[in-house]
């Protein structure tokens, strides 16, 4: 896993837009069309305005791009009428951000349909379309406070395949206050779908994040600068560390995944920075 430390939002969301922007163009060339999977949270908004902008100065284009988003709200249709429309939803939220600005076909956007009669055979039919395309080329991933990606909150099982999954209580809480919904459930890739990407694209800032990326970068030696080190597994000690903090922080899935690169900024980078300095003793 490669971390590249940069020093605010605005710097991740640069970085990140760029590494998309150029496997979209690497994959077009090579293939005639490149497979994106998105992410949805506040993170993401930036580097969804800096792919806009791209686009705009005709930098980048979207005609050959085929995008899987990780997840979506379910809800009660007849409760929350046009909720899918609603920039709350993550539906909403894509047009919003980035959809509705760019030049990408809207059959080729798949956003899971929270409200589907049969949320099972929703999830097969979004593993089936992302097989059909060939699996996705670059997986772009904000992280949980807790760690969880998408909605594979800690515990989720490692090979888990696209699902209905229960939000944590803090989750349906946050919902709650911010928005009119308490959504209980959601349909979200599963840690195994999203560990098939052939890149993943972690992205992260605030001092919120903090304690979590520190979690994700302890135990591991630091080579070389916070710039782009490469962070290895240097020892037996390490390995079962490692172990133990995958079973509980989904986003160490990222650790194991042979392209994977986390984009944070210096807020984020707080605990890890000191834990290089000062490792943290890790209870077994
Ligand atoms: C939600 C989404 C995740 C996202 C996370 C963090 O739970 N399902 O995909 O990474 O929130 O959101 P934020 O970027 O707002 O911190």
């Amino acid at each position: 896993m490669k971390w590249n430390v940069v020093h605010n939002e605005d710097e991740m969301a640069k970085a990140a837009a760029q590494r998309i922007a150029d496997v979209i163009r690497r994959e077009t060339l090579r293939k005639g069309k490149v497979v994106l999977g998105l992410a949805t949270g506040s993170t993401p908004i930036k580097v969804y305005e800096e792919l806009v902008r791209m686009h705009k100065e005709k930098k980048v284009s979207f005609e050959n791009v085929v995008t899987f988003n990780l997840d979506e709200y379910v809800v009660d249709k007849d409760q929350h009428p046009g909720f899918y429309n609603k920039d709350i939803s993550y539906h909403g939220f894509m047009d919003k951000h980035l959809f509705n600005h760019v030049n990408i076909k809207p059959e080729n956007i798949h956003v899971l349909h929270g409200m589907a009669e049969d949320k099972d055979a929703e999830c097969r039919r979004f593993e089936q379309l992302i097989k059909q395309e060939g699996g996705i080329d670059l997986q772009l991933v904000g992280i949980g406070e807790n760690g969880h990606l998408g909605f594979c909150e800690p515990n989720s099982p490692l090979n888990g395949r696209t699902s209905e999954v229960k939000l944590t209580q803090q989750t349906i809480d946050v919902n709650r206050q911010k928005f009119d919904f308490a959504a209980e459930t959601a349909l979200s890739m599963g840690l195994g779908t999203i560990n098939e990407a052939k890149e993943i694209l972690l992205i992260a800032n605030g001092a919120k994040k903090a304690p979590i990326i520190g979690d994700l970068a302890s135990g591991i030696a630091v080579a070389n600068s916070a710039n782009h080190a490469e962070l290895t597994l240097d020892d037996p000690e390490t390995a079962r560390t490692l172990a133990q903090h995958r079973k509980n922080n989904p986003a160490m899935l990222l650790k194991y995944h042979s392209n994977a690169t986390a984009i944070v900024d210096e807020a984020a980078a707080g605990q890890m920075l000191d834990r290089y300095k000062q490792p943290q003793p890790v209870a077994r």
